[in-house]
């Protein structure tokens, strides 16, 4: 298996400065896909994956073959089970799923040959790309689910909760806007508590223990939970608001 440790930050290429990959410090691929996976990514991905060398739309609508009245980012979708099950049930929601890792966006794109939908795009490199090149105030909620918990001290620098990816995240979304953070690694949680906690543009809408114990409205659960409540790891799922 392939580690990729990213560069950070900016590189100057034909005299235009471009950004590298910023946020992201994990595998791009995994096993080889098998032929039919490979396929789907040769053939099916490119209509389905923003193009970040364009501009972005004035109104996210138009990333769609039909208007949507909502719009809503998933970072990190790993195997794509959360993103499939939310883009299923509200169809007037426009979708963008970041994965870079290969295996996993293969796997949503099986999965979407059974069940097509027109309120899904995606995106297959680092959020940070993607988040910088949205329109302000587009986004009505911002998933970040069990991101890479990085539980070494020396690694916490690369947990995609950073100053900078908040000032990201509060960009685009909306005032009133969600961002939702559900972790099974307590150090995670408490981190970006406090991240957020000093982020002026945040406030965390909890008001009792058992808004962060209980999962998220209409939670499907994701495998990486499955596999952190199986080994005994109670997730926390916090909520805060673009104010
Ligand atoms: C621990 S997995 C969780 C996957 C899924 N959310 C779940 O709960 O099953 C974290 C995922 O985040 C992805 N990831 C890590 N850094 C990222 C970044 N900068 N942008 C987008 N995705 C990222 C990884 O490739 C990995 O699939």
């Amino acid at each position: 298996m392939e580690q990729i440790e990213t560069e950070t930050a900016i590189m100057v290429a034909d005299g235009h400065p471009e950004r590298r990959r910023e946020a992201f410090f994990g595998r791009l691929k995994g096993p080889k896909l098998r032929q039919h996976q490979a396929a789907l990514i040769a053939n099916r991905l490119p209509a389905l994956r923003l193009d970040l060398t364009m501009p972005p739309p004035a109104a996210l609508s138009a990333l769609y073959a039909s208007p949507k009245e909502r719009f809503r980012l998933e970072i990190g979708f790993g195997g794509g089970e959360h993103l499939l099950h939310r883009s299923g049930e509200d169809l007037a929601c426009g979708f963008i799923g970041v994965e870079p890792f290969v295996n996993g966006m293969a796997k949503l794109l099986s999965a979407l040959e059974a069940a097509p939908r027109d309120n899904l795009r995606l995106f297959d490199d680092d959020a940070a790309l993607l988040l910088d090149w949205l329109p302000a105030a587009s986004l009505d909620a911002v998933d970040l689910l069990y991101p890479d918990p990085w539980p070494k001290k020396r690694h916490f620098k690369r947990r995609f909760v950073n100053t900078k990816n908040l000032d990201r995240i509060a960009r685009v979304l909306k005032p009133g806007g969600y961002f939702r953070f559900a972790s099974d690694i307590d150090t995670y949680v408490n981190w970006t508590l406090r991240h957020v906690g000093d982020h002026s543009a945040f406030i965390w809408t909890a008001a009792r223990p058992a808004d962060w114990q209980t999962p998220f409205a209409g939670w499907p659960g994701t495998r990486y939970e499955a596999k952190a409540i199986r080994e005994g790891r109670p997730p926390a799922y916090l909520t805060f608001q673009r104010v």
